[in-house]
């Protein structure tokens, strides 16, 4: 089965073809990624306006790069899936209008994906053999979240961020630092030369049992932080290095003892990192370290699977088709919604 997905939920315009066959389980085909990291950079953050326009020009033009990269032509696809939530809604209309239009035409199944199950399986691309349960810790710009994973379709969400997801974390700690969108990279890459021990940033855990998380304190005690230097603080008056490196070595910190924490009390062996965060180095290395010490395996898809991208969604689809096959074909009440859990 030939699989297209679209994703357009923030700030990349994706589009992908899979393959799902008996001897190869689900094969990527092509994967094109639009990025709008430039149009954003410069207001540190994602503009929705300006991100829905892009997508627009951009939507047309990687459907086709993904068609042709794959060797295959349109109506040979068998299944359109596209990102229905959550995410900014003028950015997911985009994507959702064209996936139906295009299913209209050529009279094929399509089928709405939760965002947040594309990345939770965007693993299965890359490992088809992982068994159930497993823990999967969801760290991305919007969500931080801690989901037992029972089956495909049996998800038990078991914490969360109550404030700020850890990606936005990074975002505004880079905003604050002057280091540019998207947050995580550049301030990973800042970190490389700097001592993590150098500023002791609080460490949030709510309560000892809790597997909600909170990054706004971390935010918090970065902006007063900048604020003991003589106002208005410029960057070069601080090592940017260690505040980086600080900072990241104190969301990182949290981010593996809870979801070790939810390992051990779920009693499962396997944990499952997804999301843009998830190809952050110190994080994918310490929840290794961590693994081998406790017995617990640790898996990520590579980077370019962890960032956004339409191969999780075509890979989500079809797992959801497989259980929802009659709805695939009455799709046009369908619409994009900004919340959704899983
Ligand atoms: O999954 P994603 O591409 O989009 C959302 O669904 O939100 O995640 C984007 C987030 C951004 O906040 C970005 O700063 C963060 O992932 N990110 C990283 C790294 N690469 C991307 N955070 C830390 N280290 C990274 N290497
Ligand atoms: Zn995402």
């Amino acid at each position: 089965m030939l699989i297209l997905g679209i994703e357009t939920s923030c700030d990349e315009t994706a589009a992908a073809v899979v393959e799902v066959s008996h001897e190869h389980g689900i094969k990527i085909k092509s994967n094109i990624i639009a990025s709008q990291h430039e149009i954003h950079n410069k207001y540190g953050g994602v503009v929705p306006e300006l991100a829905c326009r892009r997508h627009i020009e951009n939507i047309n033009p990687v459907i086709t790069e993904a068609i042709d990269k794959a060797g295959v032509k349109l109506n040979d696809i068998e299944l359109f899936a596209v990102t229905k939530c959550p995410g900014l809604v003028v950015a997911l209309l985009v994507g959702l209008s064209t996936a139906k239009a295009i299913a209209y035409a050529l009279k094929k199944p399509l089928i709405g994906v939760n965002h947040l199950e594309g990345h939770i399986l965007s693993i299965f691309l890359e490992k088809p053999d992982l068994s159930f349960p497993f823990f999967s810790l969801l760290v991305s710009g919007g969500h931080t979240e801690l989901y037992l994973i029972e089956d495909f379709g049996k998800y038990k969400a078991l914490g969360r961020s109550r404030d700020d997801a850890a990606g936005e974390a990074f975002d505004k700690a880079s905003k604050m630092l002057k280091l540019g969108y998207p947050g995580g990279p550049a301030i990973e890459k800042t970190a490389i030369s700097g001592n993590p021990l150098s500023i002791n940033f609080p460490r949030a855990y709510i309560d000892k049992d809790s597997l909600d998380f909170s990054f706004s304190g971390v935010k918090t005690a970065l902006k007063n932080y900048l604020d003991g230097f003589i106002p208005p603080y410029s960057t070069s008056s601080i090592f940017l290095p260690d505040v980086a490196a600080s900072f990241q070595q104190a969301v990182v910190d949290v981010l593996i003892n809870k979801a070790f924490l939810a390992a051990k009390m779920y009693n499962v062996k396997t944990i499952v990192i997804a999301g843009g965060v998830a190809s952050n180095k110190l994080l994918r290395e310490g929840m290794k370290k961590r693994g081998t010490a406790e017995g617990v395996s640790v898996y990520h898809p590579s980077p370019i699977l962890c960032t956004d991208n339409a191969a999780m969604i075509a890979c989500a689809g079809y797992h959801r088709f497989i259980k929802e096959r009659d709805a695939c074909c009455n799709f046009y009440d369908m619409d994009a919604e900004a919340q959704m859990s899983l």
